[in-house]
């Protein structure tokens, strides 16, 4: 059984001393991608998804394929995890569905466009953590806002994390993993120069996880946004503007700090897109999706095990040999 959840790989990675990718997929080619760069760097991962991110007709369909697709990585530690899920429903929802980690992202309000109160926040992850521990999954919440927008969706301003906060809320809520506001946002536009201390705060990372020190640190918008990516894209058609992201050596930094989770979607996208764009220009007369969709999972699973060597991950599945999905 490849499955494990979300607190066994994060308690795992915090004995070796490693951070574990949660790479964001949007159907089945880009969940490949992900689970074969872990087979090959022997890396334990997350698969995680967004509601209503994938282009097939309901999450319903996508979830069961996804979740049935990992059967046939038996020798790979997956956690397959729902990112950002929007309400309680949503979250029971992948559950049932066969996850084995939930994020319950109460930093919004129901309106999903105002900022939640902490009291808001603490009662639905509670009712969630509640639903999930009771069936062996694990929880994710957010406290601060993270900045962008992590599904096309409305755009959020960065509320950073708060020490104190973070310690009431895990007291309250007994989440496994906490994500923390540091300065980071998601999406294809995050710094408009290359990031410092001023904007990203590691010393923040630093104090939370000495507060909370049984619950694992998860950073979200974790893009570097490859500027040889960019400059691909845009040859060929994309017209994505300068932006500079999270530095690799700010990441493998971070796991030191005691990150756990790093959040990575754009990145491994915009390796896709490259793959595509470049090899729809270079062969005018191939239209078969199923030929340009091969370069862009080579391109994906490419880079994706490019950032496993990097969070540390790379070499750790032994660490799960005996674990098995409760
Ligand atoms: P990026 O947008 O930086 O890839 O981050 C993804 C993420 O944090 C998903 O929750």
């Amino acid at each position: 059984m490849a499955l494990i959840t979300l607190r066994q790989a994060l308690d795992a990675a915090r004995e070796g001393g490693y951070g574990v990718g949660a790479f964001n997929v949007t159907d089945l080619v880009q969940a490949e991608a992900v689970l074969d760069a872990a087979r090959a760097t022997k890396s334990p991962v997350i698969v995680q998804t967004i509601v209503g991110a994938s282009a097939h007709r309901s999450d319903e369909f996508f979830w069961k394929a996804l979740r049935n697709g990992i059967d046939d990585y038996p020798d790979v530690p997956v956690v397959l995890h729902l990112d950002h899920g929007p309400s309680y429903e949503d979250c029971v929802r992948a559950i049932e569905a066969g996850f084995t980690s939930v994020m319950i992202d109460g930093s919004l309000a129901a309106d999903r466009m105002t900022h939640s109160t902490f009291e808001e926040n603490v009662a639905i992850t509670k009712k969630t953590t509640d639903y999930a521990h009771a069936r062996g999954v694990s929880v994710e919440g957010e406290l601060g806002t993270i900045g962008g927008s992590e599904d096309g969706g409305a755009h959020k301003e960065i509320v950073l994390a708060d020490p104190d906060e973070a310690a009431a809320f895990v007291e309250a809520t007994d989440v496994d993993a906490l994500a923390v506001a540091i300065g980071t946002s998601h999406g294809a536009y995050k710094f408009t120069s290359p990031p410092d201390g001023s904007v990203l705060h590691m010393d923040l990372i630093v104090e939370i996880a000495s507060r909370v020190p049984d619950t694992h640190l998860v950073m979200h918008g974790s893009s570097s946004l490859p500027a040889d990516l960019r400059a691909v894209i845009n040859a060929h058609g994309g017209t994505l503007p300068e932006s500079w992201g999270v530095p690799e050596a700010e990441k493998a930094r971070s796991t030191k700090l005691g990150v756990r989770k790093i959040n990575q979607g754009m990145d491994s996208h915009m390796a896709f897109a490259a793959a595509v764009r470049s090899y729809l220009a270079e062969d005018g007369i191939n239209v078969d999706p199923a030929l340009y969709e091969k370069r862009g999972r080579a391109a994906m699973q490419a880079i994706v095990a490019e950032r496993m060597e990097v969070f540390g991950q790379a070499g750790q599945a032994w660490r799960h040999e005996l674990v098995t999905a409760n």
